[in-house]
């Protein structure tokens, strides 16, 4: 299988974690999703997760050089040697231009910029109905994907930062700072774009027809 280095772009609630998991799957490749990287390490109480922790919270960006440092130590890990899914990075033109110069210093470059295209409006009831299953980590939604009988509602958690004002803020966060990205990659002939609105179902095929089709091609 040829080597797939993927970033999944998109605002909040797009479905970036929800498709992340399953094309991992498919794929075979490492889901590096940012956002999960420093709940955990918020969770344990590192140095890492005390800085972050007020950023998430409050809807805010961690510091460039911190989520850099932060990636491209994880990008050098064995597992993503042959190829990786990025969720949540790069998240603004410095992180991409690191991302990019990491690359090229290994003889690699992005396969493709997978752009998840949502209205605000979606992101808002999408995150105010989003629950996690703390012991596998699936992610449900009471009304679009409630969790199954033998799943009590009761257990699933409900992220910090999804309280209206702090998605609000986030909203407004990818629009200044990371929305740059789609002409960033456009330009450089990455972007592929997939209408977020759809069935999870329907934005899984599509994306995964795409890369069927990059992997054929790069392959060739
Ligand atoms: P992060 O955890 O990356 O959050 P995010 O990008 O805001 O994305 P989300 O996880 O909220 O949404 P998603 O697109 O994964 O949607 P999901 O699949 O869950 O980042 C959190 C914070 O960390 C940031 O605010 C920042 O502070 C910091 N951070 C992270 N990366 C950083 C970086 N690079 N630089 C600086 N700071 C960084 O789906 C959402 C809901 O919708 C779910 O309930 C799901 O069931 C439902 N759903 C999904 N798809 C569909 C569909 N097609 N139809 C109907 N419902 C759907």
């Amino acid at each position: 299988m040829a080597e797939l280095d993927l970033i999944l772009l998109g605002p909040p609630g797009a479905g970036k974690g929800t498709q992340g998991s399953q094309l991992t799957a498919d794929f075979g490749l490492p889901h590096v999703a940012t956002g999960d990287m420093l709940r955990a390490a918020r969770e344990a109480g590192t140095e890492l997760g005390r800085i972050a922790s007020r950023y998430m919270e409050a809807g805010e960006l961690v510091p460039d050089d911190v989520i850099i440092a932060m990636i491209l130590e994880r990008l050098a890990d064995d597992d993503a040697a042959d190829g990786f899914l990025l969720d949540g990075f790069p998240r603004t033109t410095q992180q991409a231009d690191a991302l990019a110069a990491q690359l090229a210093e290994h003889g690699r470059r992005l396969t493709a910029a997978l752009l998840i295209d949502v209205p605000d409006e979606v992101v808002i009831r999408r995150l105010s109905g989003r629950r996690i299953d703390p012991a596998t980590g699936r992610i449900y939604h009471l009304d679009f994907d409630p969790p199954p009988r033998g799943v009590d509602p009761a257990a699933l958690v409900q992220r910090d930062d999804d309280r209206e004002d702090t998605v609000r803020r986030r909203l407004a966060v990818y629009h200044e700072q990371t929305e740059p990205l789609i002409a960033y990659y456009d330009e450089r002939a990455l972007l592929a774009r997939f209408d977020g609105t759809l069935s999870p179902e329907e934005v899984h095929g599509h994306i995964r027809s795409t890369l069927v089709t990059l992997a054929l091609e790069e392959d060739a």
